[in-house]
């Protein structure tokens, strides 16, 4: 079956999560490992982040999309596209967090956003216990996320759960992916805070073959490598 969480209170036991946070930590973790970071280090704190600089590291993140002191960037796809270092270290309000626990619910997590629909829908083809979670906005759902979730099942074959079919519903309301990022309360924050060139960029579609899995999960650190055949994953 392919189920959908709306926020990450949803988690369930599954063989495979994708964690969706299109607007903005999934895109620029996608981008990141496209533009040739070795790994990205997901944490949920700052401080863990903090204590995780290394020589090769880049610490990128955003407290209310304000990137926290003594980092080196923000969580910008946009700034995701040039590589500074060997690995990138990233903390976010929602998306970090939720892809840290979904590495605790499933066998299996991969990463998704518009950017790499394509390949990511073509890893998916043959799985058939998916839950595609979106990390909504302080425990809420996010009308992006679930906007993405939509798209992803629509292009799954096989059994889906109501939560799927509510997703792709909203998927089927928009015209274009920057139609519905843009009806978003998350695209409202974006613009007020300059940020608004990020929806733009986030809404191109199947732009990237890369699909980050969580390589490894241990002490709340989940690393996501570009992996693109099917790997295990350690779960602590
Ligand atoms: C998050 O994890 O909450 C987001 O990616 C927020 C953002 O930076 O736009």
């Amino acid at each position: 079956v392919i189920d959908v969480a709306f926020t990450r209170a949803d988690l369930r036991r599954a063989e495979v999560a994708v964690v969706i946070d299109v607007l903005r930590a999934t895109s620029t973790i996608t981008q990141a490992l496209a533009a040739g970071y070795r790994s990205v280090l997901c944490v949920a704190d700052v401080e863990q982040a903090l204590a995780l600089r290394e020589p090769g590291r880049v610490l990128a993140g955003e407290r209310c999309c304000v990137t926290p002191a003594g980092f080196e960037m923000g969580n910008s796809p946009l700034e995701a596209v040039r590589v500074y270092g060997d690995e990138l270290v990233l903390t976010t309000t929602n998306g970090a967090p939720t892809i840290v626990a979904a590495a605790r619910h499933a066998a299996r997590v991969m990463i998704g956003c518009l950017l790499n629909l394509e390949a990511l829908v073509d890893a998916l083809r043959d799985e058939d216990d998916i839950q595609v979670v979106c990390s909504g906005a302080g425990g809420r759902g996010a009308l992006e996320d679930v906007y993405v979730a939509g798209r992803i099942c629509r292009g799954v074959p096989g059994l889906r759960s109501d939560a799927a079919r509510i997703a792709e519903s909203v998927a089927g309301r928009y015209r274009s992916p920057v139609d519905a990022l843009r009806a978003s309360d998350h695209a409202r924050t974006l613009e007020a805070a300059g940020l608004d060139d990020d929806i733009g960029f986030c809404a191109r579609e199947s732009l990237l073959d890369v699909v980050p899995r969580v390589t490894q999960a241990r002490r709340g650190i989940a690393t996501l490598e570009p992996t693109t055949a099917r790997a295990d994953t350690l779960i602590a």
